[in-house]
């Protein structure tokens, strides 16, 4: 996969797939220390710590139509191919937490690439479950919460209505420009004048 975004996808399908009524979406960028971590974290029907092991192997899955599950085993090389690691926290009916960290300086770092659109993605096509999606750059943060969106919208009007999926791509495109304009301007070390 040429974006960490489509990772996201998958792994994120992965939560809805066990059943999840929330999925949270973390983004942590270190650019000084040159480190990106990436969080999904669900309420789903979580993995026995021998399905945690055999997971991220890549002929395991629980499916019965195809016998290869990658979605997993692509993310986990995803990370550790830039020196970085990997690491599934699951408890049985109560969720999973799956957290890769990446050193963006290395070569074979795939870039993070769109995640805005797959957080919409993700709204649009599971408009009755909620997402929160947090990015965080240095000491700027931007966040969505469809939970916190869902109760200011009343019971009438849908999370996957067109003018609300409109004002949440506008509402992302905006923090993240504000984000990325944020880490660009803070200097490693500033001139102090006094
Ligand atoms: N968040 C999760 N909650 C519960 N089970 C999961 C989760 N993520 C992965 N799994 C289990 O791991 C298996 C492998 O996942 P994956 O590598 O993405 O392949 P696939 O989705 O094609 O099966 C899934 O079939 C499922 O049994
Ligand atoms: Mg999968």
């Amino acid at each position: 996969m040429r974006e960490l975004s489509l990772n996201v996808l998958d792994i994120a399908q992965n939560s809805i797939t066990a059943g999840a009524k929330r999925i949270r979406i973390l983004i942590r960028e270190d650019r000084q220390r040159n480190l990106l971590q990436i969080r999904v974290e669900d309420d789903g029907c979580g993995m026995t710590p021998e399905q945690v092991k055999q997971v991220c192997d890549p002929f395991y899955t629980s499916r019965t139509t195809r016998k290869v599950g990658l979605g997993v085993p692509l993310f986990k090389m995803a990370a550790e191919m830039t020196g970085g690691s990997f690491r599934i926290d699951s408890v049985r009916d109560a969720g999973t937490k799956v957290d890769a960290e990446f050193c963006t300086d290395h070569v074979d770092m795939i870039p993070l690439g769109d995640i805005n659109s797959t957080v919409i993605l993700l709204i649009r096509c599971n408009p009755c479950l909620d997402f929160e999606f947090r990015r965080r750059i240095g000491e700027e943060e931007l966040s969505l919460d469809t939970a916190l969106l869902r109760g200011e919208l009343g019971e009438n009007i849908p999370l996957n209505d067109a003018d609300v999926l409109q004002w949440i791509a506008e509402y992302l495109e905006q923090e993240t420009r504000r984000l990325l304009s944020g880490a660009q301007s803070t200097p490693a070390a500033a001139p102090q004048t006094s």
